[in-house]
């Protein structure tokens, strides 16, 4: 029995935009087994949601199946779903990974780590949720000009803890890229750069003020915020807590506040009672960034 866990993930971190991830540890688990027939079942967090037609894991371990050009007679494949949908925590980034390991696995493992990443991120489209729900940690990568996805790892500080508000409602990822502009003008793309490469300091260095500072966007966020209920209240209330920074997870609707040990039970209850205040169903819920990479077990 092959047994993959592959962690969620919140992706941007503010002014990275499609670059920047960072695994969490909640995880969505999926064991498959070769069967003369393929025989696939769903449970878990939001199972009812999942469809076994047109279902994003077996999809992808088709693509292995075609990428190797070789196909099993069957599976047995059972999804425990762990990450909520559409809440920008990179359930779909779950499921692609969890697909490509299990038909690898299945497949007595032809693809390297490096092909699983390129299939992934090209299934994805990008490589922000894809390569830290892989390889776990804080990732920032891009795919060249020659299709090539690069990455390099943030070994980030222990004491941080991930502070997230999963609202029960969703926002699609396809809802929240069409309201961003086709063009951002030369001072917001400056303002993201400079932020960006400042953050990565900031984390490398474990320098919350700074990071607090520079976990700021002006691509995506500004016209993300209309589609997430009391966005700026959040963020204050974060704050005042004792965050040392907040920003969208992803393309949300949850939204992410990082802060040291001490605090973050403070800031859930600030997350609680905004949205309580506010009529928001939801959930809050503390995480620790996830080190370790997407697991796989063979019994
Ligand atoms: N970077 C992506 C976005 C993450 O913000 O749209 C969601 O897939």
């Amino acid at each position: 029995m092959i047994r993959v866990t592959v962690p969620a993930t919140t992706a941007n971190l503010g002014p990275g935009f499609d670059s920047m991830g960072m695994a969490l540890s909640q995880y969505s688990v999926f064991e498959c087994e070769a069967n003369d027939v393929i025989d696939v079942s769903i449970e878990g967090l939001e199972s009812e949601k999942l469809k076994i037609e047109d279902n994003l894991v077996i999809n992808c371990m088709n693509k292995v199946f075609d990428y190797i050009g070789k196909y099993p007679k069957g599976y047995k494949l059972k999804i425990i779903n762990g990450v909520p949908l559409a809440r920008g925590m990179g359930s779909s980034a779950t499921a692609i990974v969890g697909g490509i390991m299990c038909a690898n696995a299945l497949m007595n493992f032809p693809l390297s780590d490096e092909e699983m990443l390129s299939l992934a991120t090209e299934i994805e489209g990008h490589p922000d949720n894809v390569v830290p729900a892989l390889l776990g940690g804080m990732i920032v990568s891009t795919k060249t000009g020659g299709g090539e996805v690069i990455y390099r790892r943030i070994d980030i500080a222990d004491d941080i803890e991930c502070i997230l508000f999963i609202p029960d409602y969703e926002v699609s990822t396809k809802d929240s890229r069409e309201v961003l502009p086709k063009e951002v003008s030369i001072s917001d793309a400056v303002h993201n750069s400079s932020h960006l490469a400042l953050l990565v300091m900031g984390f490398l260095n474990n320098d919350k003020a700074l990071i607090g500072k520079v976990m700021d966007d002006k691509i995506h966020e500004p016209y993300r915020k209309k589609l997430i209920k009391s966005f700026d209240e959040f963020k204050e209330g974060a704050i005042q807590a004792g965050a040392f920074a907040f920003s969208l997870s992803g393309a949300g609707s949850t939204i992410i506040a990082y802060s040291d040990e001490k605090n973050s039970c403070k800031v859930k209850i600030a997350f609680d009672n905004i949205a309580d205040k506010n009529g928001i169903l939801g959930k809050s819920v503390v995480l620790k960034p996830c080190s370790r990479a997407a697991l796989c077990e063979i019994n």
